[in-house]
């Protein structure tokens, strides 16, 4: 029995190799709202509440830095803490100073056997100056971040039996779509079948339809790339669109998705490897989708 319990996918720290012009992607071409910049080397940005849910740094790699998800409670994230100790992982507490830069409260990460990325926990968050504001896309949320893996069956088999992680879906031995229980979304995580470690997409989830075409059209004027859709995921139902940042990270917004009830849900479906299961209106992913981004090594 895993002793602790998820609210959400918190936040995604990402490195980026040209800080300004990625921020002025997120901000006035994803519609992310800029929180605050801390020096040259550093910016959040938020599409909730919350204070952040990206963060940008400066890097000569890009790609993602570490993945943050919020537990329930102060206790959760102490039961967590004791539990991730006995498993023997390595785990470090962020430092008081970091702590404070994120607005948050209690923080640590930690790295799982068999994957490179860090992972990092806490319970609370301070919100943002004022109100969440949509711009350019009515974002409603982080939605997912799905990585790539060498070893990933070795990763799943660590996140669905010892993380919490429940599996909603498979498709195929590709790519396994997970929520964060008891968060009820389809998936919050999903873990891709690759030759190396890397960033597959990060995806927000937004509250229109529309949002998916207009950002087809604003994507196109601006020149950036559009690499799959817009099209309908049969997986998990929902309408969606693909397109590369700066650095060739795939991002994409998505509209609908199942959920999950706590108790009492279906169980996970093994789905063949078809094109129309992830494209149900019959659309093919360009090559680059799903493949920029590295994943910074834990240095812990
Ligand atoms: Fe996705």
């Amino acid at each position: 029995m895993v002793p602790f319990r998820y609210r959400k996918p918190g936040y995604v720290a990402l490195n980026v190799s040209n800080l300004e012009a990625s921020v002025a992607f997120y901000r006035d071409l994803v519609g992310l709202q800029l929180e605050s910049r801390q020096g040259s080397d550093v910016a959040f940005f938020r599409c909730s509440q919350d204070h952040h849910n990206v963060v940008l740094y400066q890097s000569s790699a890009p790609g993602i830095k570490r993945m943050a998800f919020e537990l329930e409670s102060d206790a959760d994230l102490e039961q967590a803490a004791l539990y991730i100790d006995q498993m023997g992982w390595p785990r470090q507490e962020v430092d008081p100073e970091e702590t404070r830069q994120l607005h948050q409260g209690r923080t640590f990460r930690f790295s799982i056997p068999d994957s490179t990325l860090t992972f990092e926990f806490y319970a609370h968050m301070q919100h943002g100056a004022g109100a969440y504001l949509p711009t350019v896309s009515k974002i409603e949320r982080l939605g997912h971040v799905v990585i790539r893996c060498e070893q990933r069956d070795a990763v799943l088999k660590t996140l669905n039996e010892q993380l919490n992680f429940r599996v909603s879906d498979h498709f195929g031995d590709l790519v396994a779509f997970l929520r964060c229980f008891p968060n009820p979304l389809h998936h919050t995580f999903g873990v891709s079948r690759g030759e190396a470690d890397g960033l597959h997409h990060i995806n927000f989830m937004v509250t229109d339809v529309d949002d998916v075409g207009c950002a087809m059209n604003r994507m196109r004027k601006a020149g950036v790339e559009v690499v799959y859709g817009p099209g309908r995921h049969a997986i998990s139902n929902s309408i969606f669109i693909y397109f590369l940042d700066p650095d060739g990270m795939t991002l994409e917004y998505s509209f609908g998705m199942e959920e999950f009830p706590e108790v009492g849900s279906r169980d996970a479906r093994q789905l063949p490897i078809r094109p129309e299961i992830l494209d149900s209106w019959g659309g093919a992913p360009a090559p680059k989708f799903g493949k920029g981004g590295v994943i910074e090594p834990a240095t812990f």
